[in-house]
Parts: structure tokens; C-alpha cells; sequence
């Protein structure tokens, strides 16, 4: 946790005062001093209710930093949301090659109309390991022959080491979570890129979809750097990290990039697992949640 979140976790009563200045000094060893700049991020409904990492940060300074983006049907409402904030995106990370998370990025990179992208992160996972998800590997394929064909004036990094920061506009950024193609089950969600943000007064983790081996690797080698005050539930908020993942980790705050259908699964769809999810937070004692479902495009300020 950076900057306020333990003083702000004190000025809600959920950890006591003393704690929370342990936890103060604690974030310091962790992160260093404290960031001096501020982000706002939004967490964009799909318009068309379906699967989808989405989210849109920008800073004080008006640095637009997106994550993921959706499906490529939700490509038109991610264009007019960069837009809405200068057509101009400073810093695009794309968690994994999964059509949910790369498919608009992939749409919009063919055809930027007027978009300007500086720099894109991800990491790729081998092309010989594509096959691991039979299902997925044309589009996945189709994305990385865009990333090698038509990103020209944009600074590509392909990353493939964890503890890195960056700071951009005084946020500071550590990708926590790269691929890992060592994992080869639950192939292409175990490859998702963990990253934490922070500013003078908050934290978020961005799980993407972290698979149980995905998360337990990341807080392994991480433990409390990964402690935050918003979480991004993994996978959507079902089938991601374990149970003792979210239990070991320390956050206040459960975003949720979830559509109607995960976020209260039908009877029959038994395979969808939301509700252990919720349940879990719940016996956490988590009690701030916002889902993309539910809240039309959340803001956080
Ligand atoms: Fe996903």
C-alpha cells in the first residue's frame, strides 16, 4: 500500500490507527517515499454486457495510461472514451492475448483514426505455446502479426521481468507479473501481467485474469507488495486467484470487471463460480464492490 491507503483504511475504522501507521512506514520500505501524483480511473462497462477487461487512467497531468480494453465490439465506446480524453494514449499495457482483453486494441491498432499510442507493454508467450488453447490461438496469432505489422511510431516493450517501475507523471507503476509459460495449465489466464498503480492517496492491483498458480507465483515472490486499497478481482471475479490468495492479501476495495451473467450466474451455469467469489469477500469483511455491471462506467476520482 502507497501514500494514504493506510491512513485512509484508519479513517474508516477497518484498521486501527496504530496499525495503520506501522503500515505507513512499512509502505515506504516497499514503494520508497511518497508519490507526488494523483490518478483518476474509470472502469468501463461493456456495451454490449459481455466479458472484458477495461480500464482508463489518467493523471493530474492528463497522461492517459488504458489497460486492456474489451472485446473488439466494445472497440467504439473505448474510442470515443480515449477521445473524450485527447485521443492520445501515453501507456497501454495488454495483460494477456486473450480476445477480451486485446481484442478492441487489436481493432484499434489496425485502424487508429486519429488515435496517437506512444507506448504499449505486454508479454508474449511463445508462439509454440499458442496451441496450449486451441480455441484461442488464431486470434491470439491474428494480435501479435498486428503488434509486428502495423504499430509503427509506438515504443513497443515486450516484457518478460517482474520488479520493474516506472513512474509517469509522479504514479508509480511496478509490474508485478509477467507470462509465464512454465505454467501450461489454465494456459492462456496463468500468462496474465500483474500491475500495481499508486498515487498520493490510493493503490490499485490490476490481477487481469490470474489463474490459482498465476497469483500464488506472484505473491510468492511479492507478498505484501501486492497489498493495495483496489483490487481487481481476477478473471472477471470467478475461476481466478484462490481463496488464499484473496485471503492472504491485504485490500479494501473489490472492482469487478464483470457482466450481468458472471456477476449473478443462472442457476444452470454451475461452471461460473462468482458466487464463492463474493462469498469469500464477504467473510474478508470487504464491503466496498463495484462492478462494471452494476455501476455504469465507475469512476474513481
Ligand atoms: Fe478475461
Amino acid at each position: 500500500m502507497a501514500g494514504l491507503t493506510a491512513a485512509g483504511m484508519a479513517a474508516t475504522g477497518i484498521i486501527p490507527s496504530v496499525e495503520a501507521a506501522a503500515w505507513d512506514r512499512k509502505s515506504k520500505e516497499l514503494f520508497g517515499p511518497r508519490q507526488k501524483g494523483h490518478f483518476t480511473l474509470l472502469q468501463l462497462t461493456s456495451v454490449t454486457d459481455t466479458i472484458g477487461n477495461s480500464y482508463i487512467l489518467q493523471t493530474k497531468g492528463g497522461k492517459v495510461i488504458v489497460i486492456d480494453g474489451g472485446f473488439a465490439t466494445e472497440q467504439d465506446n473505448l474510442r470515443a472514451r480515449i477521445a473524450a480524453v485527447g485521443n492520445h494514449v501515453d501507456l497501454w499495457f495488454i495483460t494477456h492475448p486473450h480476445q477480451d482483453h486485446m481484442g478492441a486494441f487489436n481493432e484499434i491498432l489496425k485502424d487508429r483514426r486519429g488515435m496517437t499510442i506512444d507506448k504499449l507493454i505486454y508479454s508474449r508467450v511463445p508462439d509454440e505455446f499458442l496451441d496450449r488453447e486451441p480455441v484461442n490461438a488464431a486470434d491470439a496469432r491474428s494480435y501479435y502479426k498486428t503488434i509486428d505489422s502495423v504499430t509503427e511510431g509506438i515504443d513497443i516493450l515486450d516484457l518478460h521481468t517482474t520488479g520493474g517501475r516506472f513512474d509517469i507523471d509522479g504514479i508509480g507503476i511496478m509490474v508485478l507479473g509477467v507470462a509465464n509459460p512454465e505454467l501450461t495449465m489454465n494456459p492462456y489466464n496463468n500468462q496474465s501481467m500483474i500491475i500495481r498503480f499508486w498515487d498520493d492517496t490510493k493503490s490499485v492491483v490490476i490481477l487481469g485474469d490470474a489463474g490459482i498458480e498465476c497469483g500464488n507465483k506472484c505473491l510468492a515472490k511479492y507478498g505484501e507488495q501486492l497489498n493495495c486499497d483496489y483490487m481487481q478481482m481476477a478473471h472477471h471475479g470467478q475461476n481466478g486467484c484462490s481463496e488464499s490468495f484473496y485471503k492472504a492479501v491485504k485490500f479494501r476495495v473489490c472492482l469487478w470487471p464483470t457482466p450481468s451473467w458472471v456477476w449473478e450466474p443462472a442457476p444452470q451455469h454451475t461452471h461460473l463460480k462468482t458466487r464463492d467469489t463474493r462469498r469469500w469477500m464477504d467473510e474478508k469483511g470487504i464491503q466496498e464492490h463495484h462492478a462494471s455491471c452494476v455501476e455504469k462506467d465507475w469512476f474513481l476520482a
